[in-house]
């Protein structure tokens, strides 16, 4: 466990940590209000990633007598870059380490303090057999024991909604075309109880989760959970109907499925409030155009971001034609869900490494001497035609957006001096500076499409040879992107000594427990930080302005994280104690199902 204070000591604490870092930290607990990304509702309980915005400190650095205008941090995630305030990434990394230190400085060490914590945060008593939850926590060192408010926020629509009516869509949806059912009986071992899948080797993404809970299963009350095995997220919920369902969770009262509205039909935008006030304020003057993400998770939001609807295969998948939303609302797990969708996420063991082998295929950040952002993989991502849209989705885009030669682009190269005016960027033409800055590229040969498309497609592209370990084990940056949903790399990237460049729409199960800016480097989905971001750790061309060293911790920071809060045992703890809540909601009788010191 991470050593904290003793709760009596935290207001001393609390002190001395706003002396040494300003107002953002007194925020961080005290602050007991904030802004559901979904709902944009006054929520009761504070979310450490979403602190309130007119706290986040100013830039300093006034070293040049014109007035400086702050960057503007946008209430969608985004920072507006001020041309007269110094880089915008110094900001960003001073700040999300002083949320990550806060974060590991208040977390709870003892059940009594986690116990507490867990009424504070989602004013309920914790599910029973929290106790033994917080034995595994104790005994196999994980962090953070408090932040899991994933699970929360998943979980939390179903407190609204009938356990009997839960207990029959459930047992309905084990029918539902490729899914399968764990399940467990009173004293039983936890087992595949059911299944309907097309293809037998769709069983195996099961094989993972059950070896993620069968280290505890002693400890799980019986429960039937319907699973997906595919990648993508599929519960597409109606924006009233989620309310609906949250508002009777938070006034304890218990809808009846046939009680919930109808759903409208806005396409995705169903999943959006309906009279969504444009979120970012008026740009103020000095705004070079540029900007970075100071709240990765804002800005996975299509409520926020639409054009992400027109930019990612998770929706240009469905054309013109988007699911209905769903009512009933139908309890199932994937291994990803979008803030679109209200599947229930469960980690994936799919692609998770323990660490590089053999150690020469992940040298240190120091001997890669390739200063290019690195990318290779499949054309994954959607079905492909002459008629859709693929070309817009996230992979082509990326492999178009780091090979084109074409015309100018502006680019925030990094002052010399770390408190100089930022500037407005420079022009520079893509082919001069794509080459030195990128390796991105589709590797083997086009999936996913008709056979004559297929031959199309491999025209339209250079494709290269699939990049192995070794082949990668020379780059100082690696680039992250979704694939047909979530990427499965990214656990592995996490490890190797590469600073990571991650672009996606899907908060995943670790997104409360990990900091952008401290373990890796958030980018737009539409890329257009991408440069930016880059240049500011590399330099420009020749290396101007480089902030290797910055980089290089932010390496360490990554590598450390993932072998501190991305093992086997911080999958169990997190699937441990989502079972405990989710076998508690839908049981008929929740009372009996929670737990008390
Ligand atoms: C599996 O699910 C289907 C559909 O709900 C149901 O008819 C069937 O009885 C279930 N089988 C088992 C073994 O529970
Ligand atoms: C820089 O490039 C942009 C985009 O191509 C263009 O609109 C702008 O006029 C250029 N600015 C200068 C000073 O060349």
């Amino acid at each position: 466990m991470q050593r904290a204070f003793d709760h009596k000591h935290i207001k001393p604490t609390l002190i001395l940590l706003v002396a040494l870092f300003g107002t953002s930290t007194i925020y961080y607990r005290q602050n007991l209000a904030w802004i559901d990304t979904a709902s944009r509702q006054f929520v009761a309980f504070p979310d450490p990633q979403y602190p309130d915005d007119s706290v986040i400190l100013e830039p300093d650095g006034i070293t040049t007598g014109i007035p400086v205008v702050p960057h503007n941090y946008r209430s969608d995630g985004v920072l507006e870059v001020s041309s007269s305030a110094s880089h915008p990434i110094h900001d960003l990394i001073a700040q999300a380490e002083n949320k990550w230190h806060s974060k590991q400085n208040i977390a709870s060490r003892n059940i009594q303090q986690a116990f507490y914590e867990y009424r504070r945060r989602y004013g309920r008593f914790p599910p029973k057999g929290f106790d033994k939850w917080w034995e595994y926590v104790e005994q196999h060192n994980v962090q953070l024991p408090d932040d899991y408010d994933q699970i929360w926020h998943d979980i939390e629509p179903f407190w609204g909604l009938d356990p009997a009516d839960l207990q029959r869509v459930q047992s309905e949806q084990e029918g539902h075309s490729e899914s399968y059912t764990i399940g467990k009986g009173v004293g039983e071992p936890i087992k595949i109880v059911n299944q309907s899948l097309s293809k037998p080797e769709l069983m195996r993404a099961s094989e993972g989760i059950l070896s993620l809970l069968k280290p505890i299963e002693e400890h799980l009350p019986p429960f039937r959970a319907v699973m997906s095995p595919l990648d993508n997220p599929y519960a597409f919920f109606d924006y009233d109907v989620k309310q609906a369902a949250l508002r009777a969770a938070r006034s304890k009262k218990r809808l009846k499925m046939q009680d919930l509205p109808p759903t409208t039909v806005r396409g995705w935008l169903s999943a959006c409030p309906e009279h969504r006030s444009h979120p970012a304020a008026p740009s103020k003057s000095g705004f070079t155009g540029r900007t970075f993400i100071h709240d990765h998770r804002k800005t996975m939001d299509p409520c926020f971001h639409p054009k992400i609807l027109e930019t990612h295969s998770q929706f240009l998948a469905f054309g013109d034609f988007p699911p209905t939303p769903d009512r009933p609302m139908i309890p199932q797990f994937s291994f990803c869900s979008s803030t679109l969708h209200y599947d229930i996420r469960i980690p994936s063991l799919l692609s998770w490494v323990q660490d590089i082998h053999p150690q020469e295929h992940n040298p240190e950040w120091d001997r890669r001497s390739d200063e290019r952002l690195s990318w290779r993989g499949s054309n994954t991502g959607m079905w492909q035609t002459a008629e859709n849209r693929w070309k817009e989705s996230q992979r082509p885009r990326a492999v178009k957006f780091a090979s084109d030669t074409e015309g100018e682009v502006k680019v925030l190269f990094p002052p010399t001096k770390r408190d100089d005016p930022v500037g407005e960027g420079r022009n520079v033409s893509r082919s001069k500076i794509n080459p030195a800055f990128f390796d991105v590229a589709f590797a083997g040969s086009p999936l996913q499409c008709p056979e004559d498309y297929c031959k199309e497609i491999e025209y339209m592209f250079d494709w290269r040879k699939f990049q192995d370990a070794r082949g990668a084990a020379n780059f100082k940056y690696v680039l992250d992107v979704d694939g047909n949903a979530w990427s499965s790399r990214f656990q592995r990237l996490m490890v190797s000594n590469a600073l990571v460049f991650k672009a996606s729409i899907y908060p995943e199960w670790f997104l409360d427990r990990i900091q952008p800016w401290v373990h890796y480097v958030p980018v737009q989905v539409d890329l257009s930080d991408l440069h930016d971001t880059l240049a500011f750790f590399r330099g420009d061309l020749y290396g101007e302005g480089s902030h290797h060293e910055l980089a290089r911790k932010m390496v360490e920071n990554s590598r450390q994280w993932a072998q501190k809060f991305w093992r086997k045992e911080d999958m169990t703890a997190y699937a441990f104690r989502l079972m405990l809540e989710y076998a508690r909601v839908m049981s008929l009788d929740r009372e009996s199902m929670s737990f008390s010191i």
